[in-house]
């Protein structure tokens, strides 16, 4: 399998959407089940063993190691931002297969299984639980997490039961540490680095501390036209001034990153004062502490915001991931593999969050990023290079024979 039909099948994800047009591919929507089928045919197809698990993930499984041995994971997720670009996640499922179906073909023996992993939810924008299905395989998923609703009412209990998944053996989903000896992802970097270096490829250090909270202010619903300015208790005018003030930490905090990305007003009407407003924010930094500091900050803001206004303004945490540093060992696999091509080796770190930040509970985390154009991502425009995608495939087998002994 080379760079042609990699790219041939991120294309052909594209029609297992739930909007005609933009690619949107949720958890537990029928659009995922179509890409799920559609990959494991493609594992199939390449002899390996598939299996489906209570999260909705999808493994395909070469067994090249001895009996009982671990596996290492390579692969990443097949759930999209709304409106997203058709390279972030599939590239890393169908690059894994790739790499995965030419070491088949040579009939190595390595220390270890090799198992293609496609997760199911780890953009996790319908019911914002961060790495969900990747946090299962991890034994880190939290039960209360089923009770969260999406924009619908559904909540994932119910979503989950409904896909065929099964939430009662979510727990069941973990796997221990002697079973995964380490995790490999290749991602579009969606940033500008590599582009801007006129490099295909680059080994990333780590993925920055990331907090992702819904603030929900009570303030009094009121007739838009005879409620004089004076004594209002506007959730949305405070809503407003929250988001400004959130704005303000990141700007003042050098590296700290601070998103309001979506809001919901009630009632929701033109001539009605919104008296309830709920906002989520996402903080990151590459440092827990600073992270901590900012998230502080921010709580400080709120608290002004809602004595100056006379609101009530309360928080909910809803993921908080530490920062999670590459394992140095595979950093070097990936370094030595990038330098075999002739290439010189770039390192850098992922603003982006990545399944890896749960699998870094269970075993040691690889990721090797891939320039895309203009740094472009959740974005319909996402364009990579099959020039590049071929150097990837190489860097990736070199990486996995290399930590499998077979240099
Ligand atoms: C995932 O793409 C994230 O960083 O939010
Ligand atoms: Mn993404
Ligand atoms: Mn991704």
């Amino acid at each position: 399998m080379d760079a042609a039909t990699v790219m041939e099948r991120c294309d052909a994800l594209q029609v297992h959407t739930e909007e005609p047009g933009r690619l949107t591919r949720r958890l537990a929507t029928p659009a995922l089940a179509g890409a799920m089928d559609a990959v494991e045919g493609w594992l199939r197809d390449a002899g390996l063993e598939t299996h489906r698990d209570a999260a909705l993930n999808l493994f395909g499984r070469l067994r090249c190691g001895s009996p009982g041995a671990p596996a290492f994971l390579l692969g990443s997720h097949l759930d999209s931002v709304p409106d997203g670009g058709r390279y972030d996640g599939p590239l890393g499922v169908l690059t894994a297969l790739a790499v995965v179906e030419r070491i088949g073909a040579t009939g190595a023996r390595l220390p270890f299984d090799l198992e293609v992993c496609a997760f199911s939810d780890e953009e996790s924008t319908r019911f914002s639980t961060a790495y969900w299905s990747s946090a299962a395989v991890a034994g880190r998923s939290d039960p209360a997490w089923l009770d969260r609703s999406d924009t619908s009412g559904v909540t994932l209990r119910d979503a989950l039961t409904a896909a065929g998944g099964d939430p009662a053996a979510v727990a069941g989903c973990a796997r221990s540490r002697g079973e995964v000896a380490g995790w490999l992802e290749l991602h579009i970097e969606q940033g500008p680095i590599l582009e801007r270096d006129g490099l295909p490829i680059g080994v990333v250090t780590g993925i920055q501390a990331q907090a992702q909270h819904r603030f929900t202010i009570a303030g009094t619903a009121g007739h838009a036209g005879t409620t004089p300015m004076a004594g209002r208790r506007d959730a949305l005018a405070a809503a407003a001034a929250l988001i400004v003030g959130v704005e303000d930490v990141a700007r003042r905090t050098p590296g700290v990153v601070a998103t309001v990305g979506r809001i919901d007003a009630e009632p929701g009407a033109t001539n009605v004062i919104a008296g309830r407003v709920t906002l989520t924010t996402d903080v990151r930094h590459p440092d827990d502490a600073v992270l901590g500091r900012a998230l502080a900050e921010i709580e400080d803001a709120a608290h002004a915001i809602a004595a100056e206004r006379g609101v009530e303004i309360t928080n909910e945490a809803l993921a908080l991931n530490r920062a999670v540093p590459c394992d140095p060992g595979l950093m070097s696999a990936c370094a030595r593999a990038i330098a075999s091509q002739g290439l010189p080796v770039r390192e850098l770190a992922s603003g982006a969050g990545h399944d890896a930040v749960a699998l870094s509970h269970i075993a040691p985390v690889a990721m090797l990023f891939l320039r895309c154009r203009g740094g472009i991502s959740h974005n319909p425009a996402e364009s990579v290079l099959a020039a590049d995608v071929t150097v990837a495939l190489d860097v990736m087998e070199r990486v996995i024979t290399t930590i499998g002994g077979r240099p």
